[in-house]
């Protein structure tokens, strides 16, 4: 099947701006010794800065292109796996995140309980993902309908839910590029 990322995946860092990082590490809570989940995490674009704070990056991804991106930066662990149904025993990870990867995920619901199981007591998930509510965001939706992405966007509050029907309880905040921040802790 045509996987867009694998066309992609050359070209995907220079693609997207550089998130910021301090941010990034306020949000999860970093440092930490234990080791972070990088879920749909492609070439490991935003969570191989991660490296430095945590003592070890899964990233894991479906596109074997995105990976090979990934395993060239220093520390990550790449992973070639549907984050669905993860090969790792309960509570393995002290952090998760999801940057810009649910909407494109299959089994969603099915991937939150997934990620909230790997999740060790005391740890935090963050995703992030575009806020549907935001006109920009509806736009870019419709062009990923358009070249038959498969994308299934749900609303900040609705990824809320899901959480919440996995077991952990998420609060929302603002993030930049139209995005929304959802985080929890377990
Ligand atoms: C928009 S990219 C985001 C990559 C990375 N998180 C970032 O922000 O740079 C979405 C990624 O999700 C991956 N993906 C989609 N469905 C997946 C699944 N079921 N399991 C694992 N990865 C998946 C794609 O291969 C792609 O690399």
């Amino acid at each position: 099947m045509f996987n867009h990322f694998d066309h992609m995946a050359s070209i995907y860092d220079r693609l997207i701006p550089s998130p910021d990082f301090s941010k990034w590490r306020d949000l999860l809570r970093l440092p930490t010794e234990g080791s972070l989940l990088d879920a749909g995490g492609g070439t490991g674009r935003v969570s191989h800065h991660f490296r430095k704070w945590t003592g070890q990056v899964v990233v894991c991804d479906l596109s074997l292109p995105m990976l090979k991106k990934a395993k060239a930066k220093a520390g990550i662990r790449p992973l070639r796996t549907d984050v669905a149904g993860l090969p790792f025993r309960n509570e393995t990870f002290d952090r998760v995140v999801v940057v810009d990867a649910l909407h494109h995920f299959d089994h969603q619901e099915r991937t939150l309980k997934e990620l909230v199981r790997v999740l060790k007591k005391g740890g935090r998930i963050v995703i992030e993902e575009p806020d549907i509510n935001r006109f920009p965001v509806k736009a870019a939706a419709l062009v990923e309908r358009l070249v038959l992405m498969g994308s299934k966007f749900h609303s900040p509050a609705a990824i809320r839910h899901m959480l919440r029907l996995a077991g952990v309880c998420a609060e929302i905040q603002p993030a930049p590029l139209f995005s929304a921040w959802i985080v929890a802790d377990k």
